[in-house]
């Protein structure tokens, strides 16, 4: 980069031009690589002062060129397509706060920086993918012997039982989780305010009234639908149930106009990859978070 161009550091969301430019930018980076640079939360931080992400930012001539934010945790980046290979990368991984930096897509650029700055992978996040006749097939549910199924719409319990059964078997089955562990009702009632969230698309899987496990999809437009968290409680595993919960919600997707279903798994969760792998499954984006 040359030296005259100084990276510039702000601690609030960025002013209405920088961030009409940020987001031509960020499209543009998009329409290269084929994968967003920064993720959902990262872009409502350039607008929403509340979220507290500091942003640093690269100009040649005025005209927005790199971009990165930082939400005190990890850093996410971006440098425009036209203007790679100047040094703007490393100058804005040098400036950010973090030790952690996301590279959503893992791209040969993502790779070719971080081996240079001598960057260690440290997560892999793979999204995996389904569709046409694998998903018909994939998508085959019959309840398990002694077991039936639910929503949380329609449980077999009173609803603050249910949510109380749902808590513990995710924190059963998240204990090792960095984001999905943990939980308590709070941390619950919050994910449930999320504009796409739906009781209908949290599925149950019952013994009786014991919650064997839950399967909460996301419904991202009719047609791309998203196993969105997955968990048997800690006394019904090594029963083979893993299996006829995965597809008791691709079952219900289906039958809502899926298309397509995604899913999100760390690559180090060795046994859900090849749960999911068997069923039909393939690895669609790679997102890797590199350590300075
Ligand atoms: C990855 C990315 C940020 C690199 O930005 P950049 O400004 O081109 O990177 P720099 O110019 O600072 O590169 C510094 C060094 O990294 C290496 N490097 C970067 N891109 C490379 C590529 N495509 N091929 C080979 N080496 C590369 C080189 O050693 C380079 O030094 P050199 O140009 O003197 O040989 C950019 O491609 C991008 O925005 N990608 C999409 C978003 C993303 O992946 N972000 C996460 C980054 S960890």
């Amino acid at each position: 980069m040359n030296s005259t161009e100084a990276i510039k550091q702000t601690h609030i969301a960025l002013d209405r031009d920088l961030r009409e430019q940020a987001l031509l930018l960020l499209r543009e980076v998009s329409a290269v690589d084929g994968v967003d640079a920064l993720s959902e939360q990262f872009v409502r931080g350039l607008a929403e002062p509340g979220l507290g992400h500091t942003h640093f930012i690269v100009t040649i001539g005025g005209k927005l060129v790199g971009l990165a934010a930082s939400d005190g945790a990890t850093t996410e980046l971006a440098v425009h397509p036209a203007q790679r290979r100047q040094g703007v990368g490393k100058a804005l991984i040098d400036a950010t706060p973090t030790e952690s930096v996301w590279a959503h897509g893992n791209t040969d650029a993502a790779q070719a920086l971080a081996a240079t700055l001598r960057m260690k992978k440290t997560r892999e996040l793979l999204v995996m993918e389904i569709s046409g006749a694998a998903l018909g097939e994939a998508a085959n549910y019959s309840d398990p012997a002694g077991f039936s199924h639910s929503s949380l719409a329609n449980a077999p319990i009173a609803r603050a039982a249910a949510e109380e059964k749902w808590l513990q078997a995710n924190n059963e089955a998240f204990d090792w989780h960095p984001e999905q562990g943990g939980w308590d009702i709070h941390r619950l009632h919050r994910a449930q305010k999320a504009q796409w969230y739906r009781d209908e698309d949290v599925l149950f899987l019952w013994q009786g009234e014991e919650l064997a496990g839950f399967h909460w999809v996301k419904q991202h437009s009719a047609d791309l639908q998203e196993i969105y968290v997955v968990g048997l409680a800690a006394a019904f595993r090594g029963q083979g149930l893993g299996d006829p919960l995965v597809r008791l919600g691709l079952h219900h997707m289906k039958n809502q106009g899926a298309q397509r279903i995604i899913l999100y798994v760390e690559a180090d969760n060795a046994p859900a990859f090849a749960a999911y792998e068997k069923l039909g499954f393939s690895v669609a984006e790679r997102h890797v978070v590199y350590e300075k």
